[in-house]
């Protein structure tokens, strides 16, 4: 939900700081982009659309800057245009403003400035900002930007991350209160500093870094021994804790690959390997290092989550069943916060998030936090809010992931969860079965990597139609969810996950030869028979299928196979890791046919890959 970042350095090189870090922040937003540069006078230039066209926009710029601000949006408050978009200023045009977040008290600030002579050029929440800046700072006769910028905050309600400039001053002001992330970057020689919703932006320029904490304020300036200085809002100075950025750029690349999403597919068997690691083996140092002091007794195992994550949550209500006694639900952030749920101490509540950042799974988490449950985190982005939140859990150290649609995040929340299962439950047998099963499993991915020219060739021939049904049972019903909502993320078509035992109450009146049906069948269980049961019902209703199965054989032998069908064969593992093989072909399915759409892939229309608002 939008980044912001701030540069303060040398050589000219603000722009071209700025521009690199936007590109690596894209992911947050990118309906439109913005700069401001200090200098005699404040520069402004915006753009609607992505970084690039804003690059091309600054190429006919001739002059070089030290410092500047910049902006990539995800639209809340106003439509996508030109002048919605950040930097916003003041009247004067004297200080400019990038925002991540929400000003909640913004109508009636935006009132009370009006009253006062402010004319708005907007429809943002962000525009009070430099107003109110500007109000208290002529009321002090433009003496001190500082106490101007610290007294407008405080008039402030709702989350925000705020980079702001003035032309006076040689001097960057940032400040983070609420959800939105804000990082302060140092270089070595510590004459270059940035501040940036993400590590990404720092990378490549500053060695050490610190994670900002609600209601810390932060001046960079040559006027600090350290190049900065941290405060709260009452002027109390902040001790600084830098801890070292990591240099993996070829993690934030896209190297061979020619997007993000489809490289992220692919590292699926490394990201396992690690999010496993030696945690299957070693199953204690979980008590320990991960969840300490969790009560004995769990009953209730409660996980938060928005989006892949959300179906990441779902495949665990299927681990948990009755031999491990213990109840698993998998519950949407945004509905759960507002459910006035019924909470008991002795729950155990785990929020699972890519970014870290999700505002709705942060303050569900809160809730829980608040009602004196056991809370913990299953979470990829280290030191995210999230993660500070819930200060005990399991990083799944998957790597940066930049394309907007989730995919390996999601295969290793979901070994993470088997693990905390195993974990939980204690069974020997479970726990053999486990190792074994993972210790084959990044072989088992690689092994679908190799049919991935034969799934190309499917997404071409059905990405011409309109809508699509995905249907899956047991675990592997959230695998369906998450496998539609991979396609309509990137192909812009309506794909619907179902329980296939469902179908016949309701989504089997869309069947006809436009609409193809996904089925995943896989496992020996009771309902695979039932499920064969479904695709006939489907054919015999002229409607095509696609099948992933690790068993076609048996549906040869059910009569279940036509010459028409396409069939996604994929190796046999247990089924408790099964949906980990078997979104990787959905994951593809989805990524070729938005390729063959023309779509770009990794930035698809209308999403933002942090979502920092509510
Ligand atoms: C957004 C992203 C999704 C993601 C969801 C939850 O909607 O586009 O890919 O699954 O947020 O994000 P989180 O970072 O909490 O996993």
């Amino acid at each position: 939900m939008c980044g912001i970042i701030g540069y303060y350095g040398k050589d000219g090189k603000a722009i071209d700081v700025i521009l690199n870090g936007l590109k690596r922040m894209e992911y947050r937003g990118y309906d439109s982009a913005g700069v401001a540069f200090s200098d005699e006078n404040i520069l402004v230039v915006k753009n609607v659309g992505r970084i690039k066209d804003l690059e091309s926009k600054l190429n006919g710029i001739e002059r070089i800057f030290d410092i500047g601000i910049g902006h990539t949006r995800w639209a809340t408050h106003g439509k996508v245009s030109e002048e919605n978009a950040h930097p916003h200023t003041n009247m004067d045009e004297t200080i400019a403003v990038v925002h991540n977040g929400i000003i909640e008290n913004h109508a009636e600030l935006r009132k009370q400035l009006k009253e006062k002579g402010y004319n708005f050029k907007t429809e943002t929440d962000t525009e009070v900002i430099p107003h109110l800046i500007d109000f208290h700072y002529k009321k002090n006769n433009d003496g001190d930007f500082k106490k101007a910028f610290t007294d407008a905050l405080k008039e402030l309600i709702g989350a925000y991350a705020i980079v702001a400039i003035h032309k006076d001053e040689n001097r960057i002001y940032c400040a983070k209160f609420g959800s939105s992330p804000l990082r302060l970057g140092v270089s070595k020689s510590k004459d270059e500093i940035i501040v940036a919703s993400d590590r990404l932006a720092l990378i490549g320029i500053c060695e050490e870094e610190q994670i900002l904490e609600n209601g810390e304020i932060v001046v960079i300036s040559k006027d600090y021994e350290k190049g900065y200085n941290i405060e709260d809002f009452e002027g109390f100075e902040i001790e600084d804790i830098l801890r070292k950025v990591p240099k993996d750029i070829e993690a934030i690349t896209k190297g061979e690959y020619e997007d993000f999403m489809l490289k992220e597919i692919r590292e699926q068997p490394n990201t396992i390997r690690t999010a496993v690691g030696g945690r299957i083996e070693h199953l204690e140092t979980l008590a320990i290092d991960n969840f300490p002091d969790l009560p004995r007794e769990i009953s209730r195992l409660i996980l938060l989550a928005c989006g892949t994550s959300w179906h990441a949550g779902k495949v665990a209500e299927y681990l948990f069943d009755e031999k491990t006694g213990i109840v698993c639900q998998a519950e949407i952030a945004s509905e759960f916060r507002y459910k006035r749920p019924v909470l008991f101490p002795n729950d155990f509540v785990i929020a699972i998030s890519q970014s870290g950042e999700t505002a709705d799974t942060l303050a569900a988490l809160k809730l829980a936090k608040e009602k004196g449950c056991y809370i913990g985190g299953i979470v990829n982005s280290v030191g995210s809010s999230i993660a500070q939140t819930a200060a005990k859990g399991v990083y799944l150290h998957a790597g940066p992931e930049i394309g907007v649609a989730s995919t390996k995040a999601f295969t290793s929340q979901v070994a993470v969860l088997t693990i905390l299962k195993a974990f939980l439950t204690n069974d020997d047998n479970y726990i053999k079965k486990l190792k074994d099963g993972f210790s084959e499993l990044p072989s088992k991915i690689e092994e679908v990597f190799k049919i991935e020219e034969q799934i190309k060739d499917i997404a071409e021939r059905i990405s011409g139609f309109e809508r699509f049904l995905f249907l899956g049972r047991g675990i592997n019903y959230p695998v369906a969810l998450e496998g539609a909502l991979k396609f309509k993320e990137i192909t812009y078509r309506l794909a619907e996950g179902y329980p296939a035992g469902e179908m016949k109450h309701g989504p089997i009146a869309l069947i006809d030869r436009e609409t193809p049906s996904i089925f995943i069948l896989s496992g020996k269980n009771e309902y695979y028979e039932k499920t064969m049961s479904n695709i006939q019902e489907v054919k015999s209703r002229d409607g095509r299928v696609i099948i992933v199965t690790d068993d076609k054989e048996a549906l040869r032998k059910n009569g279940c196979l036509t010459k028409t069908d396409f069939i996604i064969e994929v190796p046999r593992i247990i089924e408790e890791l099964s949906p980990i093989i078997n979104v990787i072909p959905l994951q593809l399915l989805a990524y070729y046919s938005a390729k063959f759409l023309g779509w770009d892939v990794d930035k698809p229309r209308n999403l933002a890959k942090s979502v920092t608002v509510e």
